[in-house]
C-alpha cells in the first residue's frame, strides 16, 4: 500500500493503478462502517484508493476539526488490511492552497436538516469531494447510507458537474443493538450508548408504521418521536419523514421514504436514517464479525 501525502505522489501512484478504480473518502477514526465501503470497493473494482483527510471547511466550529477522533497509524493499518492500494493523507495546504477560492454547493439540498443545523457543512463536503474526485479520478466512489443527505448532495454535484463517476451507496453498518457506527461514538459512555439505541428503535417504529401503509408524514414522525421521548437523555434535533431524493415533503402516494433522525446524546450529535423503497441503497455490506455492543439489549437483528 502506498501512502501519498502530496498531490504529486498521489498522481504518480494513481497512474500505475489498474482500472476500474474505486475511491473511499474518509476523515479517519475508521470503524466497520468504513470497512464496509472499502470491502465493497475491493469487491467491485480492480484497485482501491482511499483518502484520510479531516476536512476543516466542513466543520462549523474550527475546534471540532482539531479534536476529531482518529489515530493515523491505526487507520493506515486498517486501510492496508482492507486492501487499499493507495491512501492519500494530505496536509490541509495540499488540498487548499493559498489561492484556493472556489466553493461547490447545492443550495436547496444544503438548506434543510443537517444543513440547517450545520450551516456551511455541505458546501464544505461538496467542495472537498469535488477536489478529491478530481485528484483520484475513480470510476466508482463508495458512500455510506448513514449520511443519507450527504449522498444526495454528492450525487447532485457528480451529475451536474458531469464528474463521470458512479456513486455507490453502501447500507449503514450497525452494532448488534442497532446503533449506527460512527467515529464520534467513541465519545459516548456506556450509558450514552445505551440511550442512543433509542434512535434505532424510533426508526423501526417509523418503518413499522410505513409498512402498515401509513403515508402521512406527521403520523410517521409522531411514531418516531413517541419512541425518542422515552429516553430523557436524548435531545432530538429532528425526526422527519421525507421524500428520499430531494428530501422535501412526502407525497400521500409515496412509494419510498427517508426517515431521518438527528439527536444529541451526552453532547455528541448522532444521525441515522432508514430509507425504504426500491433502488435507494446499492450495496449490502458483507457480513462482518458482529461488533459487540456493550450490554446489548434485545432489539432484534440490525437491518435497514
Ligand atoms: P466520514 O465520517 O469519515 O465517513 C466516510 C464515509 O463512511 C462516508 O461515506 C460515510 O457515510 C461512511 N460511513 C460512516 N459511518 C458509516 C456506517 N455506520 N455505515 C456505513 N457507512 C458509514 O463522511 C465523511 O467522512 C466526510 O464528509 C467526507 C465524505 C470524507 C468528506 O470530507
Amino acid at each position: 500500500m502506498i501512502v501519498a501525502r502530496t498531490r504529486a505522489e498521489l498522481a504518480a501512484a494513481r497512474a500505475r493503478l489498474p482500472d476500474p478504480v474505486g475511491a473511499v473518502f474518509t476523515m479517519g477514526g475508521l470503524h466497520d462502517g468504513h470497512t464496509a465501503l472499502l470491502r465493497a470497493a475491493r469487491r467491485e473494482c480492480a484497485s482501491v484508493v482511499a483518502t484520510l483527510f479531516v476536512n476543516p471547511i466542513q466543520f462549523e466550529i474550527e475546534q471540532d476539526a482539531a479534536t476529531y477522533p482518529g489515530d493515523e497509524a491505526a487507520d493506515l493499518r486498517r486501510f492496508e488490511t482492507e486492501g487499499a492500494d493507495v491512501v492519500f493523507v494530505p496536509p490541509a495546504h495540499e488540498i487548499y492552497g493559498p489561492g484556493f477560492a472556489t466553493q461547490v454547493g447545492v443550495p436547496a439540498l444544503s438548506a434543510v436538516l443537517e444543513g440547517a443545523s450545520r450551516p456551511g457543512h455541505f458546501d464544505g463536503v461538496a467542495t472537498v469531494v469535488a477536489v478529491l474526485l478530481n485528484l483520484t479520478r475513480p470510476e466508482r466512489t463508495y458512500l455510506g447510507q448513514k449520511d443519507w443527505q450527504q449522498t444526495r448532495v454528492i450525487r447532485q454535484v457528480v451529475a451536474d458537474l458531469a464528474l463521470g463517476v458512479k456513486v455507490r451507496v453502501v447500507r449503514t453498518v450497525r452494532d448488534d443493538a442497532g446503533l449506527a457506527l460512527g467515529t464520534r461514538n467513541v465519545r459516548l459512555t456506556a450509558a450514552g450508548r445505551r440511550s442512543a439505541r433509542v434512535i434505532y428503535r424510533a426508526l423501526t417504529a417509523g418503518a413499522d408504521a410505513w409498512q402498515r401503509g401509513e403515508r402521512r408524514a406527521d403520523h410517521l414522525e409522531r411514531a418516531m418521536r413517541r419512541e425518542l421521548e422515552t429516553e430523557p437523555g436524548v435531545g432530538v434535533d429532528y425526526a422527519v419523514a421525507r421524500e428520499p431524493h430531494a428530501l422535501d415533503a412526502l407525497d400521500h402516494q409515496a412509494s419510498a421514504v427517508a426517515l431521518l433522525v438527528a439527536a444529541w446524546v451526552e453532547g455528541v450529535r448522532l444521525i441515522d436514517n432508514f430509507v425504504l423503497g426500491d433502488g435507494l441503497v446499492d450495496v449490502e455490506p458483507e457480513p462482518l464479525p458482529a461488533v459487540a455492543a456493550p450490554e446489548s439489549g434485545g432489539d432484534g437483528p440490525a437491518s435497514a
